[in-house]
This record gives C-alpha cells, sequence and structure tokens, in this order.
C-alpha cells in the first residue's frame, strides 16, 4: 500500500484514527502539547488522573470529539523515553494497529513520534511503525467466513516539519514492504497443510518470483532424484504429495560479487511420521514450513526494495507422513553429497531435508549461507518461545548476522557447536545417525548440518519458538509470525 504524508498540526488532520503516541514520564511533546490545546486540556487532566500513563502498549480511546478533524483519538503509550527502542515502538504500534483494524474501510493517520536518541534515528523510527501498522492490520484468520479484521483504506503520517524529509519518506515506504513481506511469510504459515503443501508452496513461489521480478527453478521429484537427494526423499515418501525444492534467484549486485544463500526448512505438515507425535504436539505443525516462508518473503521484499545484494534463496519441501511407504526406523539414507544417515528417530526429519538442500547449495558456489528452520523443541526449551538459536562455523559471519538482529531489533542467541555434540551422531551402521541423545538438542541438529556445509561460511538460525505465536496477545497476534525477517533484510542492506 502507498502511504500518505501531512505536516498538519494534529488536530487538523481529518482520519477515522488518529493515533497518537505518547511516552511515560515528561513532558507532552510539541505536537502533542498542541493537540491537547485543540481538546482544552483533556489529555492533560487524563495524564494527571492517571488514565494516560504512556506505560508501553497502553492504549485510550477518545471517540468524537468535537475540537479535532479526526472522528476517533487512539492515544498509545511508548514506555520509558530514556530507553527508546524499537521492539517498543513495535509492540505500540502493533497494538494500536490491531485495535483499529476490526472494521472495514478506515482511513488512518499516524503521528511519527519524536524520539531524541541517537541509537534511533527518525528514519529507523518511521521504517519500524510503517512495518507494526502493515502487521498489525493483517489477523490470523485467513478462514474466517466473515472477516474481523480489515486492511486500512489508506495511512496518512503526520510529520514535524524537521521529519518531512524524502529520507522519512523512503523509510515508510521500506517499512511498508516489509510489512507486507511479513504478512506474506504469515500467511504461508497460517493457511493449513491441505492448502500449502510442496506443489502449491512452489506454485506461489513461481508466482511471486514473476511479479517481483526473481529467477525461480523447481525442482520436481524427478530432479530430485537425478540429484541423488536420498536424504530429502527419505522423508518425503512416506506422503501422498511429492516434495519439491524451489531455487530463488536475485542478482541486484551484478556478475562477480559475493553470493549469500538462505535455505529454508519447508516441511509442510510434521506428523513425526512412525516416531509420531502426541495429539497435541502435532496441533501446529502446518507451521513447520516457517523457515521456507521466511526465505520466500525475505526474497520478495529485498527484490522490492532493489538491494545492491546477489542472494540465492533454497526452499526444501517435503510432508513427513506415515503410509506404508514411510521411512522407518533403522533405515539408512544416502544424502545428495555421499554421507550415509541411519534414521532412528524419523520425527528429526528437518535435519534430513535440509541436508541435501544445503549440499545442492554448497555446489552453487555461494560465499556464505544462512539456513532456518523449525528444527527442534529442544531450542524452544533452552531459549523460550521468542528467541531464535543461533549456530555457525564461522563467527565473524554470525556477529554480522547477530548485529543485523539487534539492528533490526529482534532477539537471537548464539548457542555452542563443541564438538561433543558430534560425537553423539556417531553410528555403528552409517555415516551417522539422525538423533543423539536429549541434552542439548539443538546443538547436535546444527552439528548434523554443519556436516552439509562444506567450507562455505554458514549461521544456522532454530526459530521454532519464535516462528509461530500458540496464544495471541495484545500487540501480536496467534499463529504465524514472519520472526527474523526484517534481520535478514537489514543484514542485506
Ligand atoms: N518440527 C519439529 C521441531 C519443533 C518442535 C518445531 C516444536 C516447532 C515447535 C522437529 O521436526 C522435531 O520434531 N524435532 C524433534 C527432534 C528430536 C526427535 C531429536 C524435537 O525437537 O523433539
Ligand atoms: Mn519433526
Ligand atoms: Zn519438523
Amino acid at each position: 500500500m502507498e502511504s500518505q504524508f501531512t505536516t498538519e498540526p494534529l488536530a487538523d488532520v481529518t482520519a477515522d484514527w488518529l493515533i497518537v503516541g505518547l511516552f511515560a514520564p515528561g513532558e507532552f511533546s510539541r505536537e502533542v502539547a498542541a493537540l491537547d490545546q485543540s481538546l482544552g486540556g483533556q489529555l492533560m487532566r487524563l495524564k494527571e488522573a492517571g488514565d494516560l500513563t504512556g506505560k508501553l502498549g497502553e492504549t485510550l480511546v477518545i471517540p468524537d470529539a468535537p475540537a479535532i478533524a479526526a472522528k476517533r483519538l487512539l492515544l498509545v503509550g511508548l514506555g520509558d523515553p530514556d530507553k527508546p527502542d524499537l521492539r517498543s515502538l513495535r509492540k505500540a504500534f502493533s497494538t494500536a494497529a490491531i485495535q483499529v483494524s476490526t472494521k472495514a474501510d478506515l482511513s488512518i493517520a499516524c503521528a511519527l513520534p519524536e524520539v531524541t536518541d541517537e541509537r534511533l534515528s527518525a528514519t529507523m523510527i518511521a521504517q519500524e511503525i510503517a512495518t507494526s501498522l502493515c502487521v498489525g492490520s493483517v489477523g490470523p484468520g485467513v478462514y474466517h467466513s466473515q472477516p474481523n479484521r480489515h486492511a486500512f483504506s489508506s495511512v496518512t503520517y503526520v510529520l514535524t516539519n524537521e521529519a518531512a524529509t524524502d529520507e522519512v519518506r523512503a523509510a515508510v515506504e521500506r517499512g511498508n514492504v516489509l510489512g507486507e513481506s511479513v504478512n506474506l511469510v504469515r500467511e504461508l504459515v497460517n493457511r493449513t497443510a491441505a492448502d500449502v503443501y510442496p506443489e502449491t508452496f512452489a506454485q506461489r513461489a513461481d508466482q511471486l518470483a514473476t511479479e517481483f521480478g526473481l529467477s525461480c527453478e523447481i525442482l520436481d521429484e524427478i530432479f530430485i532424484r537425478q540429484e541423488k537427494m536420498g536424504s530429502l526423499l527419505g522423508v518425503a515418501q512416506g506422503s501422498d504429495r511429492p516434495p519439491r525444492v524451489v531455487i530463488l534467484r536475485y542478482n541486484g549486485a551484478g556478475a562477480g560479487k559475493p553470493v549469500t544463500a538462505l535455505v529454508g526448512k519447508g516441511v509442510t505438515f510434521d506428523s513425526g511420521g512412525l516416531s509420531l507425535k502426541p495429539t497435541a504436539s502435532m496441533n501446529t505443525m502446518k507451521s513447520d514450513m516457517a523457515g521456507a516462508a521466511t526465505v520466500l518473503g525475505t526474497m520478495t521484499a529485498i527484490a522490492r526494495l532493489k538491494l545492491p545484494v546477489n542472494v540465492i534463496g533454497a526452499c526444501g519441501l517435503a510432508e513427513n507422513m506415515i503410509s506404508g511407504s514411510a521411512y522407518k526406523l533403522g533405515d539408512v539414507l544416502t544424502a545428495r553429497n555421499g554421507t550415509t544417515i541411519e534414521v532412528l528417530n524419523t520425527d528429526a526429519e528437518g535435519r534430513l531435508v535440509l541436508a541435501d538442500v544445503l549440499s545442492y547449495i554448497v555446489d552453487q558456489k555461494v560465499d556464505r549461507m544462512i539456513d532456518l528452520a523449525t528444527l527442534t523443541g529442544s531450542c524452544v526449551v533452552a531459549l523460550g518461545e521468542n528467541i531464535t538459536g543461533a549456530f555457525t562455523n564461522d563467527q565473524n559471519w554470525c556477529n554480522e548476522v547477530l548485529s543485523a538482529a539487534t539492528k533490526a531489533g529482534e532477539q537471537v542467541w548464539q548457542l555452542p557447536m563443541e564438538e561433543e555434540f558430534a560425537e553423539q551422531l556417531k553410528s555403528d551402521v552409517a555415516d551417522i545417525k539422525n538423533v543423539g541423545t536429549r541434552w542439548g538438542g539443538a546443538s547436535i541438529a546444527a552439528k548434523f548440518l554443519e556436516k552439509f556445509v562444506a567450507e562455505v561460511p554458514w549461521v544456522h538460525l532454530d526459530i521454532a519458538g519464535p516462528s509461530f505465536a500458540e496464544k495471541g496477545s495484545p500487540h501480536q497476534d496467534s499463529g504465524g509470525t514472519g520472526a527474523m525477517l526484517r534481520t535478514l533484510v537489514e543484514l542485506l542492506s
């Protein structure tokens, strides 16, 4: 969506909703003080009565104030002015957007708050607010027969004269692209496994590639077999849905420049296979393709933003099912790079899918790699639901990813890659087995993947926790979240 801009006083802005952020303690900003004056001091009285605290995410609605042009005013708390950060802005403006998107065809105006903090530029603020409004306006109800959330008919940003620059306007447009890309990831994750399976995921990737100017190659099961991707094929063989590998290419830097690869786990449904999951653990396993969706969303974002980089995006797509043809415990699979793998748990399937895609991408002569995968419950046990686990064979490359995450306001924590975790993967009958002990399971999985990345600098991101919210909260809808897309775009920028 295109945004509009104005430098009018807040009281004069026409819209169905005017969203204004307020910091917790301290004085009103110049613009808010002027708005308060139009409202006859109502805001100050509410503040003194303790009804307007500015606490992060607190909202207060003032409907139908005759003194202002907007039909309704939504005040949202921005928290502590001494430590403003992107995550609190995200929380505040997502909360606001979720609240005001319950009716159709509403026009929104939003004041960009003034922040005097050298760590947070006006453009970063503008970008994040635009992204948050976009993400917050779309709900998880893909299948509601009566939609209960509605995209805004228009969004107007109210800028101070100092902030009314081309840079800030460009940042808002970037933020909109990021928001739409996050929403694409969320939609793919929220759709059921009956809708999104390897073939349909690949078709969608192909459509998006055409729309946004990416090249897209779909490897079908015949090609996958020719490539001897026995590890991925083992996982896929129990399903009626054949596997696919999608390869997206974007050459924004031109020939001869370094190539970054993004590789995503796309298990469109993870039943666990014969090592069947208990029913409750399967409820959310349509989301086991979040890594692949994030790769696809990121590729569309960098193409739309025309970033001067060369990137390959690869999605390994398979469904992990039980049937008479399913792979069995004790089976030995031969991966594309020749490694033989003894399968001792068919629920450790993500690493088997990624193994072959990683080795395929290594042979495409890339300079660095990142994979994204909803790989282990262990990672969620270790870091909780909101923090991504990072694992690497190259500390400098990992540091770049970690610092991009900090800049993008996303939470990532590095976990160990000691050799003792790899020792657990030794097998008596094959080169390696696909599981070790319970302890340190996220690191064991990462050491498994490491066997397929050769010498390429590589970071593995385990997004099992943050990619999907089981429960919604005022600032975040339940379902797919689009976690790590902002970080990847920041990194590639
Ligand atoms: N897709 C799951 C991991 C997962 C768990 C993602 C919870 C999101 C939420 C993965 O394929 C899996 O089943 N991993 C096993 C590995 C184990 C068998 C070594 C796990 O984590 O239990
Ligand atoms: Mn599994
Ligand atoms: Zn899985």
